[in-house]
């Protein structure tokens, strides 16, 4: 089935659970425009009522409500709920006990643990997972920490934490990922500056409101941006996306395969994001090699990526993807059991995927184990070409695209 015509998508996920959470450390006031609705920002919205703040979805504000008894937060499936959360709770020194559910439960946690650990915060945690708890705090010390793995989430742990240590703490990371949490803080004022692979971070004690735009998400835009590319005749503008650099990997590995892929309508907003239009047509796809380093800057559309070079000619190797492991579910090992049950010739050593195209595909059943963006992927490979496929699950996108399946048939010619 191909697909034409334009669309604005729902504000970006990981910036709309940054928005919301950080009023944690503003309080009432921000005015938040365009922002997601799905059930993963739901979390978060959910984790700032207890703590005396609601989201008007009306009018976009945040505003105050009474504070509840207790320090029990449940993150249901959101990681980025979970660790920002805990790194926040942490800075202001308040007492909580997080879990989630089975796939959240089941993500590691060391990461963030062993880092907290170090800045003299006390943490109960269940075999170095969720549940995780803080019963009380001493002083918070600051933290100079370089990253071991290239991670948003673990980063932004860090620098929320440290808005509330004694003295001046820096993070490293040697590979970039997203760098949302370090522009939205900047603009609510918080002490913080980027300096090259550093970020250096004070207390900090006035931390103000803010009004602000959410871009449309790049992440939901990959799985239309696949379809379109691989149904003859498509061509559709994915209108007001967001396009940081950090992001957008999955772009630049697709143009390098050959993609008929255009940004258009440019533009810096107020957060320092570049945001713009997203055109894309039906595209004969080549191989291509895609680094380890570009991976932070894809994570999430390695999926989308793996599917895409079923349809291209020669061989394309993504590299350095452990990482995939210990997202919603191990999308490593979901791409490519899945793949090669459509009969496509994919294989992986456990760091690397190679697969060899074009390949015909052919109908199966896929198991997604719950996995929103495993989903996605089949589903718009299905779409695309064309085959029938049955699910194990078919309603996991709501984690983050809840208009998934109404914005395709939008687009419908
Ligand atoms: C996110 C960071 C990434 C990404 C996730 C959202 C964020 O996770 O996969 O979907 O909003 O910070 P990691 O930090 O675990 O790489």
């Amino acid at each position: 089935m191909k697909l034409n015509g334009s669309i604005q998508l729902e504000g970006d996920k990981s910036i709309s659970i940054r928005m919301i959470l950080f009023s944690i450390l503003s309080g009432q006031g921000s005015k938040i425009g365009n922002i997601g609705k799905s059930r993963d920002v739901r979390s978060s919205i959910r984790c700032i009522e207890k703590l005396g703040l609601s989201y008007d979805s009306k009018t976009g504000r945040i505003n105050k409500i009474p504070i509840s008894a207790s320090n029990f937060f449940d993150c249901d499936n959101s990681g980025t709920t979970a660790r920002l959360l805990i790194g926040i709770l942490c800075g202001l020194r308040i007492p909580f006990k997080i879990t989630g559910d089975g796939s959240l439960t089941r993500r590691p946690m060391r990461r963030i643990i062993i880092p907290l650990q170090r800045m003299g915060i006390e943490l109960f945690h269940t075999n170095w997972r969720l549940p995780i708890e803080v019963k009380s705090y001493k002083e918070i010390n600051a933290l100079r920490y370089e990253l071991p793995v290239a991670s948003a989430q673990l980063k932004s742990c860090i620098i929320l934490a440290a808005l509330g240590a004694n003295g001046k703490s820096q993070v490293i990371e040697k590979n970039k990922s997203r760098s949302h949490t370090e522009k939205i803080l900047k603009m609510m004022g918080a002490n913080i500056a980027i300096d090259g692979n550093k970020i250096n971070i004070s207390d900090s004690k006035k931390i103000r409101p803010i009004n602000y735009n959410i871009p449309g998400d790049i992440s939901s835009a990959a799985f239309l941006i696949q379809m379109a590319l691989l149904s003859r005749g498509s061509s559709i503008i994915i209108k007001n996306s967001i396009l940081s650099k950090e992001r957008v990997g999955f772009i630049h590995a697709l143009k390098s395969m050959k993609a008929n892929i255009e940004i258009k309508n440019q533009f810096i907003d107020e957060a320092k994001e570049e945001v713009g239009d997203i055109v894309v047509k039906f595209s004969k796809l080549r191989a291509v090699e895609v680094a380890q380093e570009i991976i932070p800057s894809c994570i999430d559309e390695i999926p989308v990526l793996a599917a895409c070079a079923t349809q291209a000619s020669g061989q394309t190797v993504i590299r350095g993807v452990e990482e995939l492991k210990y997202k919603e579910s191990d999308r490593l090992e979901l791409i490519v059991e899945n793949l090669k049950r459509m009969k496509a010739d994919i294989f992986t050593n456990g760091r690397d995927i190679v697969i060899n195209g074009k390949k015909r595909l052919y109908s199966t059943t896929i198991t997604t184990k719950n996995d929103h963006r495993i989903f996605m992927t089949f589903y718009a490979l299905s779409m695309a070409l064309g085959i029938k496929l049955d699910y194990d699950d078919e309603g996991s996108f709501i984690y983050s695209y809840p208009n998934f399946i109404k914005d395709i048939r939008k687009l419908e010619p």
